[in-house]
């Protein structure tokens, strides 16, 4: 687990913008659900024979003997909130979106983190088409607004209860005859979970995935009917696609449409930006009422990496302004000060305690700020301020009235530095 600091911090900034501005902009409600849940919601809801229910979770007991989960992702507790709060009762689709931690016991690497950060959004209570490419449409304009130029959208039909298990059958019939010749996991997904032998990056295992019979050509017809319209809807709104037949993801709550964003920068498949699907089955499977849903969680460290390998993260936004109090008693007319510029949406910084003019000087140089405000006796008698330009290296001193047009025009009058000065 890592933490965030400071100088990405614009940058997730930027992130976290885009999702709410994008979000509200299609009707998308916040919703916000704890980071731990009863440990049953994630084995009844991702599924007991996956990676995430099998070896990833953060599981413990709480003071009640309970067995408690840090989430390892959202998609079930955003289901379980719309029942337990009455959502299914508002007009349909419900339309939610959420960001926050994720908790996974990975083997740490690059883009891989134990605490990491999704963006995602949820639309329940309508199977149509039309929704499932609505919020591929949300995810990849997000990935657009963040920056992320590079990027493929995969996309697959997986089927659902219907057709599934025939599909199932097939793939098993297909590998049956190689069995001795794949890893131990493979041997083991055989049994329990086929589908993944499709995305297994074991070299041994890789070489058969290529004949692999394709989960399209055994949708039953009302799944077929569903992917033609979604890969329909893409085209007319133009939006690239790839149709992989591989691709399963690694959830078990998945029905039809299964979509990625493989980023060919860092090693596409292992680091998706970003992915989801439809879960048609998962409401059900969580004790609740059949319904639909479909939805996408984005990863955002992932992202945030993608930017800065790029070269395109944000820069951090310091303080634009200083203000010195360098008299004995102007400490809260410099405070008062600072308030006003704020109020008009400066960035400023007060220097507090009694150091020489000299070293608050140097400090200021250091903060990177492009004025700096001085309060000293003879300014506090007169009602005046000195106003250093720091670019310029000039000084003047000026009305109190007049502070704020004096920082304005040393801002307007370039660009503004921002960070440290270093
Ligand atoms: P997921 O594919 O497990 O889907 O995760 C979505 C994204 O979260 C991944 O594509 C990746 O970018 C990021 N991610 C996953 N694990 C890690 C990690 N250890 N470190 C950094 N980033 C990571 C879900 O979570 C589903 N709930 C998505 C969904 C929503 N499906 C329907 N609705």
């Amino acid at each position: 687990m890592r933490d965030l600091l400071p100088t990405e911090m614009a940058t997730w900034t930027r992130l976290s913008r885009a999702a709410a501005d994008l979000c509200a902009r299609r009707g998308y409600a916040p919703l916000v659900t704890p980071i731990v849940e009863h440990t049953d919601l994630f084995t009844h809801g991702v599924g007991a024979g996956t990676d995430i229910v099998e070896k990833e979770m953060y599981t413990f007991k709480d003071r009640s003997d309970r067995s408690l989960t840090l989430r390892p992702e959202a998609t079930a507790s955003a289901v379980r909130a719309y029942f337990e709060g009455g959502l299914n009762q508002r007009p349909q689709p419900a339309r939610l979106w959420y960001e926050g931690p994720m908790f996974r016991y990975d083997r740490p690497q690059k883009g891989r983190y134990r605490s990491f950060r999704q963006f995602g959004v949820e639309a329940i209570g309508d199977d149509a088409p039309g929704l499932d490419v609505e919020v591929i449409e949300l995810s990849g304009a997000w990935l657009r607004e963040c920056g992320i130029e590079e990027v493929t959208l995969e996309v697959n039909s997986i089927g659902d209860f219907k057709c599934r298990p025939g599909y199932r059958r097939a793939l098993q019939d297909y590998y049956r005859p190689h069995l001795a010749e794949l890893c131990d996991d493979d041997r083991r997904r055989f049994e329990t979970n086929p589908l993944r032998l499709l995305d297994c990056k074991n070299p041994k295992c890789m070489p058969f995935q290529a004949g692999a019979p394709r989960t399209i050509d055994h949708l039953c017809e009302e799944c077929a009917a569903h992917h033609r319209a979604v890969l329909g809807l893409l085209d007319a709104l133009g939006i690239a696609h790839h149709q992989n037949h591989h691709l399963v993801r690694g959830l078990d709550y998945y029905t039809r449409t299964a979509f990625e964003y493989w980023d060919p920068g860092h090693g596409g498949q292992q680091n998706a930006l970003g992915g989801g699907g439809r879960y048609d089955g998962l409401a059900e499977a969580l004790g609740f009422p059949s319904t639909p849903g479909v939805g996408f969680a984005m990863g955002e460290d992932r992202v945030v990496l993608s930017l800065q390998d790029a070269g395109r993260t944000e820069p951090e936004s310091g303080p634009q302004v200083s203000v010195v109090p360098a008299a004995e008693a102007s400490e809260a007319p410099a405070m008062r000060l600072a308030a006003r510029l704020r109020e008009a949406d400066v960035r400023v910084v007060v220097q507090h305690g009694r150091r020489s003019l000299k070293a608050q000087m140097r400090q200021a140089q250091k903060l990177g700020v492009s004025a700096v405000l001085i309060l000293g006796e003879e300014e506090m008698a007169s009602g005046h301020v000195a106003v250093r330009d720091m670019l310029l290296a000039e000084q003047s001193v000026v009305p109190e009235e007049g502070v704020r047009a004096a920082v304005a025009q040393i801002l307007g009058g370039r660009l503004v530095p921002v960070g440290g000065a270093g």
